[in-house]
């Protein structure tokens, strides 16, 4: 087991002989360069982030040519990076630097995690690159790297498990000393190195647990659920919705409807359908049948917000019980069963049909 104190000399120590160096918001101390790639890097591979943070930084300077910029151009420059929202917090928070604090980055944590775009995790990592604050980091990979590490259950963006892990980030940080300089030194060092080990080493798929400076120390490796650490975020159960489906069939042909065009399967051909037994008699009497129905298995059909069980139920109508096919742009047709391919059926009820 790990000493809280023994993490960050450790990971200092690492990131200085095995982390990166020559990123381009390295090296820097300008506040305003650093925000601007922390807020790029949100959601975003560094990989992806390089090109754009050159084209930006030389169209936007500085924060007062942001600031003064029309949005539509902040955008252009943004266009391709996605999670536009982004784009819009930044402008806005370059003008309420340039308003309320006279253009000047606030050194702050609290003052800046207020500022449009920049949360908890983002104002940390500006305050310590740009200021040698003694302040945690905790976004995704960071996160990773604690669960792991620690052995930490329970999904990570559940608040009760984010308390957690921001208590433990806080009670790793280093020991500063009287030295600014040097305290920035370490800062940097520190949380570059907490978010290059979770990019570099501690990566979701295939770790490089090998070269890990923590292997010796780690829960999930030691207990083999490196696999299973960070959890993933629990499957919400979907509402379930039941439907009965009338198959009608009347020798070699089906009765299909036409689904109204707003709603699930908008549009599309399907089987009446009824919401329960006393309907779905109603409904197959309009067409002569009166039972007994087959009940057939039933099929389930998963969309986005619920799960659709479809309960099918089956009645033969004499051969000669329809009066021929409905035109086209009627709302019901009866079809031969080797003409369905002609029509576009919702993917359950065409399994359904062809079974
Ligand atoms: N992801 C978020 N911030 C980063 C940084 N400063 N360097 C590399 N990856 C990052």
């Amino acid at each position: 087991m790990l000493s809280k104190s023994e993490f960050a000399p450790r990971l200092i120590a690492w990131q200085r002989s095995h982390g990166r160096h020559d990123l381009p918001w390295q090296n820097t101390r300008d506040p305003y360069r650093i925000w601007l790639a922390e807020i790029m890097l949100q959601q975003t591979q560094v990989a992806g982030v390089i090109p754009y943070y050159h084209r930006f930084r030389a169209r936007f300077p500085d924060l007062a040519a942001l600031a003064n910029a029309p949005l539509d151009v902040v955008m252009a420059y943004w266009s391709g990076l996605g999670y536009y929202a982004r784009a819009r917090h930044l402008q806005r928070c370059a003008q309420s630097i340039v308003r309320e604090f006279s253009g000047i980055f606030p050194c702050d944590v609290k003052t800046l995690a207020a500022l449009p775009g920049i949360g908890r995790s983002t104002a940390s990592a500006i305050a310590a690159f740009a200021f040698g604050a003694r302040q945690s980091i905790l976004d995704g990979n960071v996160k990773r790297v604690l669960t792991r590490l620690f052995g930490i259950e329970g999904f990570p963006g559940a608040p009760r498990v984010e308390n957690v892990l921001w208590t433990l980030a806080e009670s790793l940080l280093p020991v500063l000393v009287e030295n600014q300089e040097e305290n920035i030194k370490t800062m940097r060092a520190y949380t570059q190195g907490l978010m290059d080990l979770g990019a570099l080493g501690c990566t979701r798929a295939r770790p490089n647990c090998a070269q890990c400076p923590f292997q010796n120390a780690c829960v999930a490796f030691a207990t083999g659920r490196v696999r299973e650490l960070p959890e993933a975020r629990p499957k919400k159960m979907k509402p379930v919705r039941r439907t009965l489906m009338l198959i009608l069939r009347s020798g070699d042909a089906v009765l299909l409807k036409r689904r109204a065009s707003k709603g699930i399967w908008g549009g599309l051909w399907s089987l009446p359908e009824a919401v329960n037994e006393a309907e779905l008699l109603a409904c197959a009497a309009r067409f002569g049948a009166f039972g007994p129905f087959t009940p057939l298995a039933a099929v389930r059909h998963a969309f986005t917000h619920f799960q659709l069980i479809i309960e099918p139920r089956m009645a033969m109508l004499p051969a000669c019980g329809y009066a021929g096919n409905c035109l086209a742009g009627e709302k019901q047709a009866w079809v031969p069963l080797r003409d369905l391919h002609q029509y576009g059926l919702p993917a359950p009820v065409r399994r359904l049909l062809t079974q």
